[in-house]
């Protein structure tokens, strides 16, 4: 018999107007099981994204599923700050959610990782949609974890693709460089969906009206959040739609099949200089001993079917 168990997945999150679509599409999906939210600073600060994370579980109705708050800066640097215009400065579309009636765990993240990964062993995939910085302490306080993890499925980094926060650095990474170069040196499998699929992703806005007609909590809190969302990528890239960013690697969990990947090391430009955060990958082989080599390859996500991946999530979040 096939084993058909669901893929016990560890979400890390700054939600987030598109962290609350990928949390909501997760939990809709019979193929994960959500073990846990962990919280990190980003789209918010750490303390809004984990009253957030409580309050999206609070619609779901999976107050079952334990939130542990994470860092509340970045490993070495001050927090850059909230992208309160991306959204909200609730960042749940200034929509002012009632305070949450539940509360995260009494342990942080980094902790709560490495002892729900300890407790079943090769079991949890870790899916970070927001900065490293809770995987990167997890990784520094228990090296031997990424022997015991299932892997790392990220979304983050801009390979062969601009950054979306500078022209080199994709937001989450560049929110914390430190933590991602350590993240992707990470001696587990580890899967990258960063812009390079998720900008191609785009749902259409008429699309994005469907959702508001699905009879059910999480698609009436996501009707209600997106339309700032969209506002703030119709003002500042033209585009009648959004990008699909951290509801991508959910997709890929799921429907691997429907992205093209490519596999090479990465490391993540650490300077202080204007290409800081830039994920760099070792696309050719080398002759002499550099800061890639001894790296594991990672698995870039390149190419996607993205009408079927929007088709996916839509059929699981009405
Ligand atoms: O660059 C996209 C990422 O930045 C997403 O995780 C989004 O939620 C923002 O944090
Ligand atoms: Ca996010």
């Amino acid at each position: 018999m096939p084993d058909v168990s669901p893929r016990k997945i560890l979400i890390d999150t700054d939600p987030g107007i598109d962290d609350a679509m990928a949390i909501f599409y997760a939990l809709a999906s019979p193929e994960l099981d959500v073990v846990g939210l962990t919280t990190i600073f980003g789209n918010a600060p750490t303390d809004l994204a984990t009253v957030n994370a409580l309050r999206l579980l609070e619609i779901a109705g999976r107050t079952d599923i334990p939130v542990a708050k994470g860092a509340a800066r970045p490993l070495a640097m001050p927090f850059r700050g909230p992208a309160d215009f991306v959204h909200g400065v609730d960042a749940q579309g200034d929509t002012f959610l009632p305070p949450p009636t539940t509360a995260a765990v009494g342990v942080d993240a980094a902790r709560f990782i490495i002892d729900t990964v300890m407790a079943a062993p090769g079991e949890i995939t870790l899916v970070p949609i927001g900065p490293l910085t809770n995987i990167a302490l997890a990784l520094i306080l228990e090296p031997d974890l990424p022997r015991h993890l299932a892997g790392i499925a990220l979304m983050g980094g801009a390979v062969f693709v601009p950054g979306n926060a500078s022209p080199a650095a994709e937001a989450n990474v560049i929110n914390d460089p430190e933590a991602a170069d350590i993240v992707f040196g990470a001696d587990c499998p580890l899967a990258m969906c960063g812009l390079d699929v998720t900008e191609k992703t785009i749902m259409p806005a008429d699309t994005l009206g469907r959702i508001g007609t699905f009879d059910n909590a999480e698609a009436r809190h996501i009707a209600r959040i997106v339309p700032f969302y969209l506002e703030f990528y119709r003002q500042r890239a033209g585009l009648d739609g959004i990008p699909i960013h951290d509801s991508s690697v959910i997709s890929y969990l799921i429907a691997p099949e429907l992205y093209t990947t490519a596999s090479h090391p990465i490391r993540v430009d650490t300077a202080h200089g204007v290409c800081r955060g830039k994920t760099l990958a070792a696309t050719r082989l080398a002759d002499h001993e550099n800061p890639w080599s001894g790296r594991r390859d990672v698995t870039i996500c390149t190419g996607v079917d993205a009408a079927g991946a929007i088709e996916l999530e839509l059929s699981r979040l009405a």
